[in-house]
């Protein structure tokens, strides 16, 4: 599909519009012109926060690797601009996304597989990216689009969200982080039990289970919510949120003394933050605190 056609089908709000012919308001939040990508939309839908959508519609958003490339580097952008301090990445209100893509991967042979790294790029979301990503998933969520979900710091979903490792069915297993990040978010037996037999299950279940953090009754609400949640933390000191998404994220890599003593030496490092006396002498005087991001 051209770009131009790909700009008229878009809804409203996520259309790409020249930052000259923006609102001054809007424009204010957009200093860095928005780059134009095949598979994603970026926007900046609220100050602060960043967001990017999957958009290979005829594929469900199935992750092939150009895809993946487009989705590092708007990442990469966002975690780089000043105006930006979380970013959400989101699909379709039919597929956040359908997993790798199979038609790409089926020809792979082993050596072609290990001596390029298949798939290791996709992991430069959680070592590249300091700013918070919040996922909003909507629709499938299946094999590696599960797993993108699961690399995101906070996962919000609809109640009838579509997730799952069907790997298994295609005679083969994981290979995002699926077998080890929900085996953490919902324990082995369940895990075990979702990845050996390919199993769907619901956003209500997620939530349930602990590996969605809220399920939202629908498509609007999610994106709602999900936006007001990504606004909220887009009004702390950037120092604070990207110190506390470090420390969150150790817990998952260290045992509890190294992970305490890692939490500690970051919180005294942020003594030396402008933002930290900013804050307690706000709080002190009972007014807002106004950051600096320093
Ligand atoms: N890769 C490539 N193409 C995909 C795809 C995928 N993962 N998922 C869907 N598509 C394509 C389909 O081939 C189809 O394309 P055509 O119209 O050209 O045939 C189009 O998207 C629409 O799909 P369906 O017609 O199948 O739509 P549906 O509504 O009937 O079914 C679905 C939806 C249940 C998600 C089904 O498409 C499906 O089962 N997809 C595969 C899910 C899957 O197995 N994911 C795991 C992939 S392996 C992996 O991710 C490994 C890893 O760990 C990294």
């Amino acid at each position: 599909m051209s770009s131009l056609r790909a700009v008229k089908m878009m809804p409203l709000g996520y259309r790409i519009l020249p930052t000259s012919t923006l609102p001054r308001v809007v424009r204010q939040f957009s200093s860095t012109p928005a780059r134009s990508y095949e598979y994603l939309l970026t926007s900046k839908p609220k100050p602060g926060v960043g967001q990017v959508q999957l958009n290979r519609p005829k594929a469900l958003n199935a992750l092939c690797t150009p895809l993946i490339s487009e989705l590092n580097e708007a990442l990469k952008q966002f975690n780089s601009a000043d105006d930006v301090s979380v970013i959400i990445v989101t699909g379709s209100e039919k597929a956040f996304a359908a997993g790798a893509d199979i038609k790409e991967m089926a020809p792979l042979t082993f050596s072609e597989a290990y001596t390029k790294s298949f798939i290791e790029s996709w992991s430069d979301l959680t070592t590249q990216v300091k700013k918070p990503i919040l996922a909003a998933v909507s629709g499938h969520a299946l094999g590696g689009g599960c797993e993108l979900a699961m690399m995101c710091d906070i996962l919000y979903c609809t109640e009838t969200a579509n997730f799952g490792q069907p790997e298994v069915k295609l005679g083969t297993i994981p290979g995002a982080g699926g077998s080890q990040r929900l085996t953490r978010a919902i324990g082995k037996s369940k895990a075990m039990e979702l990845i050996l037999t390919g199993k769907s299950f619901s956003g209500a279940d997620a939530e349930k289970w602990g590996l969605a953090a809220k399920a939202f009754p629908s498509y609007e609400a999610l994106m709602e919510g999900v936006t007001k949640t990504a606004e909220t933390i887009a009004g702390y000191s950037k120092v604070a949120i990207i110190g506390a998404k470090e420390v969150v994220n150790k817990s998952q890599d260290l045992g509890l003394r190294d992970g305490v003593e890692y939490e500690r030496r970051v919180f005294h490092s942020i003594f030396g933050s402008q933002d930290q006396k900013i804050g307690m002498k706000a709080f002190a005087e009972k007014r807002k605190p106004e950051w600096t991001h320093q």
